[in-house]
C-alpha cells in the first residue's frame, strides 16, 4: 500500500500508483512522482499529478533544463482548466448529451468534467502522446469514458461543442479559434493569459478564480480566467 501526501495538505491512501504515467515522467524528470490528486476548486474530480513539493523542492540545474525540454504540461492540471471544469459541472445544460471535443487536453480535466456533466461523447485531443494517456488514465480514475484523437481533424464526426482551457500561451493556437467554429457550433474557451482577447465571433460570459496545481507560483493575474463563448455565425438568409 502506497501512502500518498496529496494537494492541500490531505493524506490519501492509494492502493496502486499510475505505473505507466510514473515511467513517463521517470522518463524525463527521474526524481518527479505522479499522485493521485483532489482539485481544491473541482472537489468532484480527482487526478493524477506531480507530486506538490516537485517544484518548491531545491532543483538542481540539470532538474530545469529537463524541465525545459520536456514541459509535462499534462502532470499539472492548470487554472484555467479547473475554472473551465467548475463551470461545466454548474452549468450541465451546457454539455448534456451532446459531443464535445477537448482541445489540448493536457490532463483531461475539462473533457472529463464534460462526461461527468452528461455529455453524450467526449473527444480529447491533444499533440503531446502522454497527455492522451494522462488522459486516459485519469478518464479510468474519475470513472468516465473519453474518445482519445491525438490530432484534431481527426475526429471527424460532427461536434457540438470545443472546449479549449490554457493553450493561447502559445500565441499561435489564436489560428485555431476560427478553425473550432468551422467545426463544431459552439466554442468554450478558458484563458488567462491573453490581454485584450478580441476573436471574431467570440465572447467573455464568465470569469472564475483558481491556480495552477502543482503550483508554480505563477503572477497572480494568471489565477483571474476568463472564459469565452464563441458561436458560429447563422448563415446568411438568401433573398430572392
Ligand atoms: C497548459 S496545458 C493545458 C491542459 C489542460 N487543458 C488544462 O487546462 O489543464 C496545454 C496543453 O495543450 C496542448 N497543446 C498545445 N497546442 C496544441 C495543439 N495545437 N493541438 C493539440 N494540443 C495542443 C499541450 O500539449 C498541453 O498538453
Amino acid at each position: 500500500m502506497t501512502q500518498h501526501r496529496t494537494a492541500f495538505g490531505q493524506n490519501e491512501t492509494s492502493w496502486l500508483p499510475c505505473p505507466e504515467l510514473q515511467r513517463a515522467i521517470s522518463r524525463h524528470l527521474p526524481r518527479a512522482r505522479i499522485c493521485m490528486t483532489p482539485l481544491r476548486d473541482v472537489p468532484e474530480i480527482r487526478l493524477w499529478l506531480l507530486n506538490a513539493d516537485y517544484c518548491s523542492e531545491d532543483l538542481q540545474a540539470e532538474d530545469i533544463q529537463r524541465i525545459m525540454r520536456y514541459p509535462a504540461y499534462w502532470s499539472f492540471c492548470w487554472a484555467s482548466g479547473q475554472v473551465l471544469a467548475r463551470y461545466l459541472l454548474d452549468n450541465p445544460e451546457l454539455v448534456r448529451g451532446k459531443t464535445v471535443l477537448d482541445f489540448g487536453c493536457g490532463s483531461g480535466v475539462a473533457g472529463i468534467a464534460a462526461a461527468r456533466a452528461g455529455a453524450g461523447r467526449v473527444i480529447a485531443c491533444d499533440l503531446d502522446p502522454d497527455a492522451c494517456l494522462a488522459t486516459r488514465e485519469n478518464a479510468a480514475l474519475n470513472g468516465v469514458q473519453l474518445e482519445l484523437v491525438a490530432d484534431f481533424w481527426q475526429a471527424r464526426d460532427p461536434v457540438d461543442l470545443v472546449l479549449a482551457a490554457d493553450v493561447l500561451y502559445d500565441r499561435a493556437n489564436m489560428a485555431w479559434l476560427p478553425r473550432f467554429l468551422e467545426h463544431a457550433n459552439k466554442a468554450l474557451v478558458a484563458d488567462s493569459r491573453v490581454r485584450d482577447f478580441a476573436a471574431p465571433g467570440y465572447r467573455r460570459i464568465a470569469g472564475g478564480e483558481s491556480r495552477t496545481w502543482p503550483d508554480l507560483d505563477e503572477h497572480d493575474a494568471f489565477r483571474h480566467v476568463s472564459l469565452y463563448l464563441g458561436q458560429r455565425p447563422a448563415p446568411d438568409h438568401v433573398t430572392t
